[in-house]
């Protein structure tokens, strides 16, 4: 929540809220003056009213500072560690449970690497236990910033990228361009199984619960501590029983939601909805 009496950055954020539909004031007030400090830097200017000024003569500004804001690092197979563990144990078993037929989401997916890792799992699964038809909009992933969506949609990525993700995986369901680029594109079949919406999980309700797996892997750290006790709530509710709930790394679970997620695996910050 921000808090204090810093007028002039309340005023900002008010601005940027209204303009871009940006829930600022669900975020940490440390992240926020770093972001903001480091596209004032890049303007030239000292003070929020100033750098207010300068976003309503060039709105092009707002997105800059929205990239700045949302911090979209990620690629495929990021901390190759939890995805095996995904690969080995989560999606074999609710396969089963769910015959195929499992629903999942990643929630805050930036550019698509982490909801597409995710395809290729499942579809590796699907391949392995025999089981044929194809995979088809069974991954909803949302973020609330659109230009991340549009590289998604595109489904394009750079070679390198894909250095964490087991070259075999990469071969079977990516295609090279072939154009000196060094760009891969994402197969067919795993573009089919996901559909990309965008979606604020600080104010608008999971898209299509419930849901047999939630991805929520670092994106929460950048929110205060009352916003991701509600939308832990919100995403440990929208989630079936047994379903399974992960978070990044460094993210931990907090809050009310903790009476209905179970911690399963700490280090890969696995929980499962009891
Ligand atoms: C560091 S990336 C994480 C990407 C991916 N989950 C991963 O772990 O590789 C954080 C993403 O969270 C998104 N994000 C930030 N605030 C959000 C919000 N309120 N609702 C939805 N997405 C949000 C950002 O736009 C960004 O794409």
């Amino acid at each position: 929540m921000i808090q204090g009496n810093d007028a002039a950055l309340q005023e900002l954020l008010r601005q940027v809220t209204a303009a871009r539909g940006f829930r600022c004031d669900a975020y940490k007030e440390s992240c926020l003056r770093r972001r903001l400090a480091v596209r004032m830097r890049a303007c030239g200017v000292h003070t929020f009213t100033e750098y207010g000024e300068r976003l309503h003569r060039d709105v092009a500004e707002y997105d800059r500072l929205l990239d700045a804001l949302t911090i979209n690092v990620t690629k495929f197979y990021r901390n190759a560690d939890t995805w095996d563990r995904m690969a080995t144990t989560v999606i074999p078993d609710l396969m089963k449970r769910c015959q195929g037929d499992i629903r999942c989401w990643s929630a805050g997916c930036a550019s698509g690497e982490e909801a597409y890792t995710l395809a290729v799992l499942l579809l590796e699964e699907a391949r392995k236990s025999g089981l044929t038809g194809s995979i088809v909009d069974q991954i909803d992933a949302t973020d609330v910033d659109v230009r991340s969506l549009q590289k998604a949609e595109e489904s394009r990525y750079p070679r390198e990228v894909f250095d964490e993700m087991p070259d075999a995986l990469t071969r079977r369901y990516f295609r090279d361009l072939g154009d000196q680029s060094n760009t891969l594109s994402v197969s067919d079949q795993v573009r089919r199984a996901v559909r990309f919406t965008r979606h604020d999980v600080t104010r608008d309700a999971p898209p299509d619960p419930p849901y047999d797996l939630i991805l929520f892997r670092n994106v929460v750290i950048y929110f205060d501590r009352p916003t991701q006790e509600r939308v832990f709530s919100q995403m440990a509710a929208a989630l079936t029983p047994g379903g399974v709930f992960i978070l990044g790394k460094v993210e931990t679970l907090f809050g009310a939601a903790r009476e209905l997620l179970e911690l399963e695996d700490v280090r890969e910050r696995v929980y499962r909805r009891r």
